[in-house]
């Protein structure tokens, strides 16, 4: 009874504060909004600006549950240069979009509010130490598309909260040592298209500082011919891709869900290459400009496997029969995968060995499109998949073009001979059929002995005439 009426009071209490932290938050915007108007005035519509088109677009929208106010504000296409901005940003800032712009240096903005910062497509070339250490509530921050070449130490400084860095697009290539140490909760980060980060040298988690909980990492472009990263650290997606990479690195988290190792220098994939993807659930193997063989169990070991693509590797041509491992062979004990869609498309393959069937059976999605497939007998069972795969025939010519499940089943037919006994059947009809027409000729003409001696007699003009050699040239005779 007692414990329960001591759980009526704090309930009642809770309740109190909760109504008197809404109350006091409402009294707050009720007092700020006097003072911002003309700190929002001055940034939306300032003085310099009015009557033209470069005053950015400020939106209010309703950012949390209790109705506090958060201003959206877009200074895209304005072409600004860094003194056109004042500093101090307007109070309840949420995000600022400073994209398009002329820049060619990172204002040193001030708010405690602000939690978005788009800076991509400027003239940026460099962060100085402490660029950002008055946005103390950063989240994101876009810095794609510019030039930043040189970093201070110190450029990341003041940003515990950030979550998001994109650094794509610029020039990174000497970074100094644990740039990205201050980033204490950062789960996101881009380092796509900066060219000659392969000479940057240093291992991005010891020594650059990054943080160990990442979760993704984006490296694509950056002329990487091999990487280590560590194998216990948590991070949960990976795109390598447009790399110099000739093998997937060996040593890659444990904890992989998706990676993409697409349009690298691989010219097969091997059981080695996929080894230590135990948890990968999506791998893009795409645009491979030099992959030509998948080879037995390549890709045996990747069991959580659900989405698998090598799209437009235009140079692949055989997929092994045991490619997925050799328990797909014995039909009695069918390995069951998780693997629900699998793309070819766009690839050479002609022929997939019937060991495969009972793979693709289970696949919620294949995609065959644009393969030149050989309809033969030996394929003959991917008319039974219950998908549909778009694949069509390119041999025989008889039903070339049409989709495999629709071109008639008899059609699927397999040259019993080598090609070279189908030319020597024909020529051996020829000469047959020759030598009977010589032998029908010879049956018609008339014989000799009776008809020819009679017309050609020794009146007749056809008479046989024997022309005597001279004698007297030739005295031997
Ligand atoms: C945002 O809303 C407040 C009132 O809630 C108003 O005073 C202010 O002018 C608005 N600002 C913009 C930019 O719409
Ligand atoms: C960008 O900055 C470079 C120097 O860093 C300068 O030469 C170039 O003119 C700038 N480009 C624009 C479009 O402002
Ligand atoms: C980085 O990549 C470039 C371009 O492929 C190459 O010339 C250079 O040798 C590489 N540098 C290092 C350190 O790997
Ligand atoms: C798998 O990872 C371990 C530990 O990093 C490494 O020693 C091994 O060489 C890797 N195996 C393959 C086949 O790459
Ligand atoms: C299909 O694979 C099996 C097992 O590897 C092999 O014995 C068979 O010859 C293959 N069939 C064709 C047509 O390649």
């Amino acid at each position: 009874m007692a414990s329960l009426k001591s759980l009526q009071i704090v309930s009642g209490l809770l309740t109190f504060v909760l109504l008197l932290t809404q109350l006091l938050a409402h009294a707050h915007v009720v007092q700020a909004e006097n003072i911002d108007a003309a700190d929002t005035d001055r940034f939306c519509y300032p003085e310099s600006s009015k009557n033209t088109r470069r005053s950015c677009e400020c939106s209010n929208v309703s950012a949390s549950p209790w109705g506090n106010r958060a201003l959206r504000i877009d200074c895209s296409y304005k072409d600004y240069r860094a003194a056109d901005l004042s500093l101090v940003l307007p109070l309840y800032i949420d995000s600022l979009d400073l994209s398009w712009n002329a820049l060619d240096s990172v204002p040193i903005l001030s708010s405690d509010s602000l939690h978005q910062l788009n800076l991509r497509h400027n003239n940026v070339s460099q962060l100085v130490a402490g660029n950002f250490k008055l946005l103390t509530s950063l989240r994101e921050l876009y810095l794609g598309w510019n030039s930043i070449g040189r970093l201070e130490a110190g450029s990341f400084d003041g940003l515990p909260h950030l979550q998001v860095l994109d650094l794509a697009h610029n020039n990174l290539h000497l970074l100094p040592g644990k740039l990205f140490a201050p980033l204490l909760v950062l789960g996101t980060l881009d380092i796509s298209w900066n060219r000659r980060f392969n000479e940057s040298g240093e291992d991005l988690y010891t020594g650059l500082g990054v943080n160990w909980k990442l979760s993704t990492l984006r490296l694509d472009a950056c002329s990487l011919g091999d990487l280590h990263l560590p194998v216990n650290a948590p991070l949960k997606e990976l795109s390598l891709r447009r790399n110099q990479l000739k093998r997937i690195p060996a040593q890659l988290p444990e904890t992989l869900l998706r990676l993409d190792i697409s349009d690298n220098l691989l010219e097969e994939l091997l059981p080695e290459d996929t080894f230590n993807l135990t948890q990968v659930r999506q791998l893009f193997i795409e645009d491979m400009p030099l992959l030509q063989r998948v080879m037995a169990n390549a890709l045996a070991h990747v069991d959580v496997l659900e989405t698998l693509s090598f799209q437009n590797s235009r140079q692949l041509s055989h997929l092994d029969a045991e490619a997925f491992g050799p328990t797909m062979t014995t039909s009695t004990s069918t390995k069951k995968t998780a693997l629900r869609s699998l793309s070819f498309r766009g690839t050479m393959l002609r022929t997939f060995n019937s060991t495969l069937a009972p793979l693709f059976t289970q696949l919620a999605e294949l995609d065959l499109n644009g393969l030149p497939l050989q309809c033969d007998c030996e394929l003959v069972w991917l008319k039974q998949l219950p998908v549909e795969t778009n694949g069509r025939c390119y041999k025989p010519n008889r039903i070339r073009g049409m989709l495999v499940t629709s071109a008639r089943g008899d059609a699927f037919s397999c040259d019993t001979w080598p090609r070279w006994a189908y030319g020597l059947v024909v020529l051996s009809l020829i000469a047959l059929s020759a030598a009977g027409i010589y032998l029908i000729v010879m049956g018609l003409r008339p014989h000799r002995g009776v008809t020819m001696r009679r017309k050609v007699g020794a009146g007749s003009p056809y008479a046989r005439v024997t022309i005597e050699p001279n004698r007297q040239e030739n005295p031997h005779y």
